[in-house]
């Protein structure tokens, strides 16, 4: 069943058309990526969404209230982490997420049951009598998703939620947030630049200027790419390549001296080349596509000028989530 649904969606700000006739669903109980660069229109969406902007034109729908007409019903279903932070950091952690619950009419028997739970959950309870202001970056994220959570939303919007965060905060509150779905029975809506990142969601939409270019699962994207790229040195390549070729009717190039080709399925291939070639193979490696070549492939544009590849703790992290992503 789809929690979201957004129809023909146009956001203008005079000459500036920031969406333009976007439609999407997002799935109940999923992890919903939306990419973009800078400006593409990512946070103007989220806006809509959140009942804090009107659309131009287009309809916004959650849990089948419409955004426009029927604020108050989608404020309630909805928690949000904005791009930009929003604790009030004179206050506790704790203070912060009690001025939630008195904003969101949480009964007063309820409130501090779901903000023990929340700070637990994020791994913040022992650090919830201190200000604010002593938090690092990421504990103050790991904050706002915990505020997120406190009125029980079915959806939970978060804006470029690990943006300006080192590798290990990352990672860490992905910890958190691919539980979410699962273990606080919400929906996520998440943005991100990092590309990595968007490898946990169980659905992707890429926005470019203000339209969503392409769509999909993070392999069904990537598969239009091209597939997976395997490099081979072998005691000679001369001989090698034609081999290759000839017995696996795959097209093979050559390039400083490695051979390359592309396939489907890496991993299956490489053992045959292996067992099969009379050359000696040197040296073997696997290249997959990943979303950043996605968005390469479709705009002829990086998504982000600054190198954001990931490190081990951040590869290791949606790695696993992944695995028990696949089991499921
Ligand atoms: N209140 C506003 N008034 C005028 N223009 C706006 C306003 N809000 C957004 N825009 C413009 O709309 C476009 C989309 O902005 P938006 O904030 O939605 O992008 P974004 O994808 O969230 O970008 P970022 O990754 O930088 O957060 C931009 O050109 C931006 O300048
Ligand atoms: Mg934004």
């Amino acid at each position: 069943m789809s929690i979201i649904k957004v129809e023909n969606l146009s956001k203008d700000f005079g000459s500036i058309s920031a969406v333009k006739n976007v439609s999407f669903e997002v799935e109940e109980g999923t992890i919903f990526g939306f990419l973009g660069p800078n400006g593409a229109g990512k946070t103007t969406t989220i806006n809509i969404l959140c009942t804090l902007l009107s659309p131009t034109s287009g309809k916004a729908f959650i849990s089948g209230h419409n955004c426009k007409d029927e604020p108050s019903s989608v404020r309630k279903s909805i928690g949000v982490v904005f791009q930009d932070t929003t604790l009030d950091k004179d206050l506790t952690a704790y203070e912060n997420l009690l001025f939630h619950a008195y904003l969101y009419n949480v009964k007063r028997s309820d409130r501090k049951a779901r903000i023990h739970d929340a700070l637990h959950f994020l791994d913040l309870y022992d650090r919830k009598n201190d200000l604010v202001k002593t938090f690092s970056g990421g504990m103050k994220r790991r904050l706002e998703v915990a505020r997120g959570l406190i009125h029980k939303p079915r959806v939970l919007f978060l804006d470029e939620p690990t943006l300006g965060l080192d590798p290990q905060s990352r990672a860490h509150l992905w910890e958190f947030i691919v539980k979410l779905p699962e273990m606080h029975n919400v929906t996520i809506f998440m943005t991100t630049h990092y590309m990595e990142e968007a490898e946990v969601c169980n659905k992707i939409a890429i926005i470019d200027n203000g339209e969503i270019i392409t769509r999909g699962t993070p392999t069904e994207l990537k598969k239009t790419v091209g597939g997976d790229v395997i490099y081979i040195k072998t005691s000679d390549n001369m001989k090698a390549g034609p081999e290759i070729e000839k017995l696996f009717n795959i097209t093979v190039n050559d390039k400083n001296g490695e051979l390359y080709l592309t396939v489907p399925k890496g991993d299956a291939l490489i053992p045959e080349i292996i067992r099969t070639i009379g050359e000696k193979v040197l040296s073997v490696r696997l290249q997959r596509p990943t979303l950043n070549d996605v968005f390469l492939k479709i705009t002829g544009k990086q998504i982000r000028e600054e190198n954001v590849s990931s490190n081990d703790t951040m590869k290791n992290a949606v790695r696993s989530y992944r695995k028990k992503f696949d089991r499921n």
